[in-house]
């Protein structure tokens, strides 16, 4: 298929609700030396997103002013120091920008091969929450097999893959979710006990399990002193998000006397140095478990690119659980 002159991309000009998103022609953006160009397949929708559409994270320097920080697809054509893919290879990679479009451009150091055996769409459903749990709760909560790891919104994107990835790596995964059937997906993903959150004290569950190692946070608010109270001894707490607020008032006595360690991280604007040795990390480490099954996006809806706005209408309803694609 000859490559157009330009492609479909969506931007918002205007920070604002999901109409805010428009979805634009432009030229095909120019390949520097390491960066591949992918026809896109999916791409992921997050919820980093739909905050970038309201003005309240807007994109890094240097990274593209449209929306989407992860897609799949076949490589169109890569820079002139490439040596690692070609055109013609089905590949999946995290995204500075740009990722809801006909083209995206990727970092070579941000690609990986698409899964053997898994649909392409469906892989674009991976990179940034299997980059995000690989950073958080493998590298700086150094999550060992028999631990317990505590996944907040274990329902969500990044909830279904850190649940996914931890029962991979022999930990026993809680979760917390807002309703019963959020609580069977997590369950269904591999957690030993989802927690109802408006029902159950999830703090005290997990103390009398021995309390968590690790503890995956992107809730924030009123949590944190509930994850301090639930902690192991010389647990980590890993930061990821603050939806309910990150101002807060803690007795920060216990972090003190149980050596834990309260950290967090970003990923988007990390350098990309950094994102490519979380890349070969993952590949390593992550594709195995993908290639014998026990790690699988859990899609569960997939629009049009050209209804992007719908499906962060749903995003933001927290009707969904998994993942959302976008396709073109
Ligand atoms: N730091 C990083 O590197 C990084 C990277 C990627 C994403 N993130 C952050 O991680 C979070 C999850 O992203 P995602 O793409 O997985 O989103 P998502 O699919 O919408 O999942 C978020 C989950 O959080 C739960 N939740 C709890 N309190 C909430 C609240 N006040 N508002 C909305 N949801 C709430 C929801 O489940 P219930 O209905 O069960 O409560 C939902 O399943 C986002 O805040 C995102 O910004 C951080």
């Amino acid at each position: 298929m000859p490559v157009p002159t330009t492609h479909r991309i969506a931007i918002v000009p205007h920070p604002g609700g999901p109409e805010a998103i428009e979805i634009v022609a432009r030229p095909l953006p120019e390949l520097l030396p390491d960066e591949i160009l992918i026809r896109t397949a999916a791409c992921g929708v997050n919820r980093p997103d739909t905050f970038e559409r309201m003005g309240f994270y807007p994109p890094p320097p240097g990274a593209p002013d449209g929306l989407g920080l992860e897609a799949a697809g076949i490589v169109e054509a890569a820079g002139s120091s490439v040596d690692r893919f070609k055109p013609g290879d089905p590949v999946c990679a995290l995204v500075t920008g740009g990722g809801y479009s006909d083209y995206v451009i990727a970092k070579v150091g941000s690609t990986l091969p698409a899964p053997d055996g898994m649909d392409l769409a469906a892989a674009a459903g991976l990179p940034e929450t299997v980059f995000t749990v690989w950073a958080n709760v493998f590298e700086a909560g150094q999550l060992k097999a028999g631990e317990i790891l505590l996944v907040h919104g274990g329902a969500g994107g990044i909830g279904t893959t850190a649940i996914q990835m931890g029962r991979a790596a022999g930990a026993r995964v809680f979760a917390t979710a807002s309703s019963a059937d959020k609580c069977a997906i997590c369950e269904r993903l591999g957690a030993e006990r989802a927690i109802n959150y408006r029902e159950e004290d999830f703090a005290a569950i997990l103390r009398d399990a021995g309390g968590a190692d690790v503890i995956l946070d992107m809730v924030g608010g009123p949590y944190l002193q509930k994850n301090i109270d639930c902690a192991a001894f010389r647990g980590r707490i890993i930061q990821i998000a603050f939806l309910q607020g990150s101002r807060i008032e803690a007795d920060f006595m216990r972090l003190m006397l149980k050596q834990l360690t309260l950290t967090g991280s970003t990923l988007r604007a990390r350098p990309d140095a950094e994102k490519a040795a979380l890349a070969s990390a993952i590949e390593s480490n992550v594709w195995p478990w993908i290639s014998r099954g026990q790690i699988s996006p859990e899609i569960f809806r997939t629009f049009p690119l050209s209804d992007a706005a719908e499906a962060h209408r749903l995003m933001e309803s927290g009707g969904h659980y998994g993942k959302i694609l976008l396709t073109p």
